[in-house]
């Protein structure tokens, strides 16, 4: 099995298989071990900082860390409300929160931030979403959903749908698909196609990828449709987003169309991409995926402080 003790966590590329299983198997303990009292964490504390908004990563990591016993420390509009504003810098903000905790968990606007971050800390640093760039802890919970949904990580066709330039998501989710025996079609408006260094390196690892606009057509065939909202505050020009905006939406007559068994998923918020219509639907697993977020923030907690 892998070993993420003292690890930092900046992009779903840097797992092996052997790792995503161990996080997910974790994870899935900690799921069963809920009601029980977990004091595994006792006299550890975590930072948070995030510099663009969030609801679930941020509140789900701190839910983490007050489940298995220990403390948090938080910053959540750091870009106003820390000691950035007088323009300290990322690194030596580093310096000064490892002072204070034991890991540290960063959200900032830059794609490469949590790297920088991580060179400039001695302790652990969770990327909690840099920019365009990568989220690969939603890349685990999402991974896990799947699992957990479909009941298995091979002979899958997953649907990747929306904003795939911006989504930092998917640009992490499709990396760890990659280490599975799984299809992905990659469904978007051409201006919002999935970076050609993502496709490439797929292709490079003989990943059996598809490119395509059209969203009907993949409902048809896929076990799971994973929707992404078009990124509006990614946009230099607003009437771009205008243009774009409502590309996609799945709504009741779109479901008619699944195969048996289609999960959609979807990372949140949502703006307009999946009409609230199709929240009954039983393959709708965007909030059960929400619950797996804190499982797996707990697993990675555990092993990245070498208490699993
Ligand atoms: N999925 C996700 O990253 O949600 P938040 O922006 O609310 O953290």
């Amino acid at each position: 099995m892998g070993n993420l003790k003292g690890k930092d966590i900046l992009t779903a590329e840097q797992f092996s298989q052997e790792e995503v299983w161990l996080i997910l198997r974790t994870a899935e303990r900690l799921g069963d071990e809920m009601k029980k009292s977990l004091d595994l964490l006792r006299g550890y504390i975590l930072a948070t900082l995030f510099f663009e908004p969030s609801t679930r990563t941020r509140l789900s990591f701190e839910a983490a860390m007050h489940r298995l016993g220990g403390e948090v420390i938080s910053v959540a509009q750091a870009k106003s409300a820390s000691s950035a504003a007088k323009g300290e810098s990322l690194a030596d903000t580093a310096r000064t929160v490892e002072q204070y905790c034991d890991l540290i968990v960063i959200r900032h606007p830059q794609i490469g931030s949590a790297q920088e971050v991580a060179e400039a800390a001695s302790i652990p640093v969770i990327n909690a979403g840099d920019g365009a760039g990568q989220h690969p802890t939603q890349a685990l919970l999402d991974i896990y959903t799947i699992w957990k949904e479909c009941g298995r990580l091979e002979d899958l066709t997953v649907a990747l749908v929306g904003d795939l330039k911006h989504g930092r998501t998917v640009h992490s989710l499709s990396a760890l698909l990659g280490l599975f025996d799984v299809r992905l079609i990659f469904i978007s408006p051409s201006a919002l196609a999935t970076p050609v260094e993502i496709t490439q390196r797929l292709r490079a690892r003989d990943v059996e990828i598809a490119e395509s606009e059209d969203l009907a057509a993949a409902a048809l065939e896929s076990d799971v449709l994973y929707v992404t909202r078009i990124q509006r505050e990614r946009f230099e020009d607003p009437s771009e987003y205008e243009r774009l905006k409502g590309s996609y939406i799945v709504d009741n007559s779109l479901v008619q169309r699944f195969k048996e068994g289609t999960v959609v998923m979807h990372p949140l918020p949502r703006v307009d991409e999946i009409d609230p219509e199709v929240d009954s639907y039983p393959g709708a697993a965007y909030f059960r995926q929400v619950r797996n977020g804190l499982y797996i923030r707990m697993a990675l907690l555990l092993l990245v402080l070498g208490k699993a």
